[in-house]
């Protein structure tokens, strides 16, 4: 398969990079290939709800989303990586997710398989109750295939990231693939 992970995290040696880099090297020891898309750092302005596109079709933005349109429909699946931001994704990722707009039914038709991957500093159950809601509420509405969640509580610094059970959790995702 081909695998493109949405990293929504700006920072490149975080907690969410340790857990996609575990992904990483599980898909890849399963023979799938990966390509990590960095959101943050890429050129991606919000959508500005003119829907020129007519939800599917050009954007009237130019920037790097062409790109990543054509990466996204030539893939078998997509995965979301965040770190928890008051609740949520990240708006960086939340921003991309946005400009899918201009390609909800290509998207919608291709029936991606999909994951989230998400680290946060609190550790308490309710932790990820809200972005795992919005992760369902995406797969049911773009027609995905949910593969799996790692929900990293108490990864709240790379250390504590780096120690807890979450990149064997992350690694065992993507070599089950
Ligand atoms: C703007 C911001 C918002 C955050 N919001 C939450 C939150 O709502 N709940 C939580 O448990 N941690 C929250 N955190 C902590 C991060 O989710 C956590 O430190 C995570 O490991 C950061 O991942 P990174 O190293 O990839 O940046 C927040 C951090 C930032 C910078």
């Amino acid at each position: 398969m081909k695998i493109m992970i949405l990293m929504g995290s700006p920072n490149r040696k975080g907690s969410t990079n340790i857990l996609v880099e575990s992904f990483v090297r599980g898909a890849e020891e399963s023979g799938h290939t990966c390509e990590v898309i960095d959101v943050c750092h890429a050129e991606i302005r919000p959508c500005t709800g003119c829907v020129a596109c007519g939800y599917e079709g050009p954007c009237v933005q130019k920037d790097d989303v062409e790109e990543i349109r054509g990466k996204l429909l030539a893939s078998d699946m997509v995965v979301f990586a965040t770190p928890l931001y008051y609740y949520g994704m990240s708006a960086q990722l939340k921003t991309m997710v946005d400009r899918f707009c201009a390609f909800n039914s290509s998207l919608n038709s291709r029936h991606l398989k999909s994951a989230l991957i998400t680290a946060a500093w609190n550790a308490d159950d309710w932790t990820f109750e809200a972005l795992e809601a919005h992760y369902k509420t995406l797969v049911r509405y773009i027609n995905f295939e949910d593969r799996g969640m790692v929900l990293g509580y108490g990864c709240g610094t790379p250390q504590m990231t780096a120690r807890s059970r979450y990149p064997e959790q992350a690694y065992r995702l993507g070599k089950s693939l």
